[in-house]
């Protein structure tokens, strides 16, 4: 009996274990840019640098991926990115991003950096750093202030 309960409790500590390593790989980052945007692949660096893997798309216009995505008027960016069912629009850091992943905040579509600030993730220039805010938005337009920087 004592050896079964062993058993199981392996079992169990083995299994969290796998759910931890499932938690830790994150989906694949679906990015839509243009040809010549080069502070977008920038950009995908910096999420691979941060365990995603970036799948890029060069498109002639990333307008009607940003229209899928949602982004309100006047929070448009560079570039327009998918993490599963999740939006992303521009210089958003990866670290905003793996927060909104786990927290799961409800009535949030995605995530913008509007225009492209100095000093975000791929807007590196010399020691510059323009502050900035990350906002949230909703299917239905709501937008809120998700992190500072
Ligand atoms: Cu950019
Ligand atoms: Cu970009």
């Amino acid at each position: 009996m004592k050896k079964l309960k062993a058993l199981f409790l392996g079992t169990a500590v083995l299994m969290s274990s796998m759910l931890a390593k499932a938690e830790a790989s994150f989906p694949t980052v679906m990015l839509y840019k243009t040809p010549a945007c080069g502070c977008c692949t920038e950009w995908a660096k910096h999420m691979e640098e941060n365990g995603f893997k970036v799948m890029l798309h060069d498109v002639p216009s990333t307008a009607m991926y940003r229209a899928k995505a949602g982004v309100p008027k006047g929070m448009e960016s560079c570039h327009t990115a998918f993490i599963g069912d999740y939006a992303f629009e521009g210089h958003v850091p990866a670290a905003d991003i793996k927060r909104l992943l786990s927290e799961k905040p409800e009535g949030v579509n995605g995530l913008t950096v509007p225009g492209m600030p100095m000093g975000s993730p791929g807007m590196e220039y010399g020691d510059r750093k323009d502050p900035y805010q990350v906002i949230s938005f909703s299917a239905d337009g709501k937008m809120s202030v998700f992190a500072t920087h």
